[in-house]
């Protein structure tokens, strides 16, 4: 790269809803994941004098740090995956800028979006553009080193931004078996609208007690992770189908799967209450649970009483998908 023009790169990845199958997934289920393109995370990077180094700035969290690759940050660790995969040996001058309107810890994969969004740029800026599936594969990488089980999911959805199947693939196999990532057919355009209980439950956390509990009594939690994956598969079907009322109902039965696991929670179940109750047509807590986002399926009359319902029942912010067939 030539020094002395300025070298400007800005990518960015969107937040995500899980439609159905989380915390299941994680013990090889299905699940149904779409992006969330109205709230994103950005990564600009200048070019920098030469010798500079790394400078990342994050003012959205209150951070700024110079960089080098040897650190254990969870950001040094993915920039030296992304160097490694590109084959980058020489250092790189640069300022890194992010920025993110996704909640953090609330289920919306704030951390993924932006390290999609950082490899993304990073590869960009380099002149070497990489494929969705190479951006989810070094996001996952990372996530590994600091989440624990990561079933992918995350990682996935918002590095590909499209609606996807997901089932996590299993790397303890001989030869390790990829994760399964499928397009879904959308028969009938729906609406989401998305609750904030405002309550941060980061998702290593409900993951852990979820595997506790299930270290306790298997065979109970197994079969309501198998419950979840068939229901995974019926709200597949009826996504192709256009059945909005059928595919309500199947979300309020994922609901009742995912309190017997244990991950609702009081603030959960009084927003899923009210949209219910304000006409939508199905609605469960979506992503990690404990706290974060829950999601509702709007009714054919709109999503404005449902909102407000919400709103009403103290979530502390709405956002709104629309799913495209
Ligand atoms: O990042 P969250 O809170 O949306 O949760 C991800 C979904 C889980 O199934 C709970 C965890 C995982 O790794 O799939």
């Amino acid at each position: 790269m030539q020094w002395g023009k300025q070298v400007i790169t800005t990518e960015s990845a969107p937040g995500k809803v899980i439609l159905c199958g989380e915390h299941a997934v994680v013990y090889g289920q299905p699940a149904i994941a779409l992006p969330l393109p109205s709230v994103r995370a950005t990564a600009r990077i200048d070019a920098a004098t030469p010798g500079t180094g790394i400078v990342v700035d994050a003012p959205d969290v209150g951070e700024r740090w110079q960089l080098t690759v040897d650190q254990t940050h969870p950001l040094a660790t993915l920039l030296r995956l992304t160097f490694a995969a590109l084959n980058r040996t020489a250092p790189l001058d640069a300022h890194i800028s992010l920025r993110s309107a996704i909640p953090i810890a609330s289920g919306m994969g704030s951390g993924a979006a932006l390290g999609a969004a950082l490899v993304k740029a990073v590869a960009a800026h380099l002149g070497t553009p990489l494929p969705p599936a190479d951006v989810s594969r070094l996001v996952y990488e990372s996530e590994r080193f600091f989440h624990g089980t990561p079933s992918g999911i995350d990682n996935t959805v918002v590095s590909y931004e499209q609606a996807i199947w997901f089932v996590r693939g299993d790397a303890s196999m001989t030869p390790p078996r990829p994760p399964t990532i499928e397009l879904i057919d959308v028969g009938q355009p729906f609406r989401l609208v998305i609750g904030d209980t405002g309550v941060r439950a980061p998702t290593h956390l409900t993951v852990g007690g979820v595997r506790e509990r299930r270290q306790r009594d298997p065979r109970r939690y197994d079969s309501l992770f198998r419950a979840i994956g068939a229901l995974a598969h019926t709200i597949r079907s009826l996504l192709a189908a256009g059945d909005l009322p059928a595919l309500g109902a199947a979300l309020n039965r994922n609901q009742e799967l995912l309190a017997a696991i244990g991950v609702s929670s009081p603030e959960l179940e009084r927003l899923i209450s009210a949209a219910r109750a304000a006409g939508a047509l199905g609605a469960k807590l979506s992503g990690g649970g404990g706290g974060g986002i829950m999601l509702a399926l709007a009714p054919a009359s709109g999503a404005a009483t449902v909102t407000q319902a919400l709103l009403d029942a103290g979530s502390v912010r709405i956002l709104e998908t629309s799913v495209p067939s």
